[in-house]
């Protein structure tokens, strides 16, 4: 899908006779983020458009906990839904992912991965190529593109040349295992990188993180240079005392604001002829369809599955934010051999 062309998604899969309603889905890994993909894929089953089978966990407490609240089976082993669906998300912890997707794709099974789509750029590749031998879809779940405010910037957006991020969250109980670049500035790697431009490469990265409250990088800010000029400044952490989920953006006449934890989005521009620059300032509030992010997300992934489109984040914008998260974390790495931290 192209960023400038997003549609309603919705209306594309309304149609009862397609076959969209035998597709059978189900969700591997229902902690906090997976049990909100099974609500929705149970909801959309609801209404008649797919078939859910049922979710799985391996902790057969949590997996029985979300059949419950939803009302469909369960399975504690994910390989006894190899044969018996047609579409998984798999919202398992990060190291779990090639493996997972690996079996499902190479039984031609279609996959929603969380984000990050891997831990290395090898298994990234491994699930790429399995996805391509067998021609399942692979889609990577880097949700804030299916965020309101982004969906109704994207065709304001118009050559970006500098971005100031901030994702600032209280110290979370979960996703411990990684550190803040692979688990929330991943976000904005992925989006300044698809705003930019996806064929725009990277010609520097600098950065600094430290370890604050874990052992793992809790703190982090990275400077990203592209090679047409456009610069990127983003800073996550996850020790901050309140939640920030605010992007700024200056590209040729306008500046721009981005705030996903609002879902408010704004341009500022200057109006066309105006006598003196000051009194021509416009601030433009774009117009949102309040839609659930994820809800759109899985969408849209059963949407590349029925009209067997390209899904609108694929394998290989899920490797390039990952390929941008490894290079900030090592350029950490080598300032944190200075720090001596
Ligand atoms: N897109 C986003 O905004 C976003 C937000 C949060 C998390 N995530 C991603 O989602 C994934 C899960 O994160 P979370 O915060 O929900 O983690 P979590 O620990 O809360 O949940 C993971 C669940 O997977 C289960 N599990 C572990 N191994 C399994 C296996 N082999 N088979 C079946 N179930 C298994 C666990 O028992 C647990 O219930 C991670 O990749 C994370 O990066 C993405």
């Amino acid at each position: 899908m192209n960023k400038f062309n997003q549609k309603n998604l919705s209306n594309q899969i309304q149609n009862p006779k397609s076959k969209i309603q035998n597709l059978r889905t189900a969700v591997i890994g229902v902690g906090s983020l997976g049990q909100h993909h099974a609500r929705n894929y149970v909801e959309i089953a609801g209404e008649g458009k797919i078939k859910f089978v049922g979710v799985c966990d391996s902790n057969d407490e949590n997996a029985h906990l979300i059949a419950e609240k939803n009302n469909c089976d369960y399975f504690t082993d994910w390989r006894e839904l190899l044969d018996k669906v047609d579409a998984v998300s798999i919202v398992t912890p990060t190291e779990t992912h090639c493996e997972i997707a690996c079996a499902f794709l190479e039984k031609g099974v279609n996959v929603l991965v969380e984000k990050p789509i891997a831990r290395t750029l090898e298994e990234a590749d491994k699930m790429i190529e399995a996805a391509e031998k067998s021609g399942a879809k692979l889609m990577v779940g880097h949700l804030e593109r299916f965020n309101p405010a982004m969906v109704a910037l994207c065709p304001h957006v118009d050559n970006p040349l500098y971005f100031e991020i901030h994702r600032v969250s209280p110290f979370p109980n979960r996703s411990l295992d990684v550190d803040v670049v692979l688990d929330v500035m991943i976000h904005d790697l992925d989006a300044i990188q698809w705003l930019v431009g996806e064929n725009v490469k990277v010609s520097e990265i600098r950065a600094v993180g430290i370890p604050v409250i874990s052992d793992k990088v809790d703190a982090a800010n990275a400077r990203i240079e592209f090679e047409n000029g456009a610069v990127a400044n983003i800073t996550a952490s996850r020790i901050g005392t309140e939640k920030i989920r605010k992007t700024r953006f200056y590209q040729t006449n306008s500046y721009v604001v981005l705030d996903y934890g609002t879902k408010f989005s704004s341009i500022t521009s200057l109006a066309p002829n105006a006598i003196h620059p000051l009194l021509g300032i416009s601030v433009n509030r774009l117009e949102i369809n309040d839609v659930e992010p994820l809800r759109a997300e899985i969408e849209a992934f059963i949407d590349c599955i029925i009209h067997d489109k390209t899904p609108p984040i694929t394998a290989a914008d899920g490797r390039r934010a990952l390929s941008l998260a490894l290079g900030v974390l090592e350029k950490i790495e080598a300032h944190r051999s200075r720090l001596n931290v």
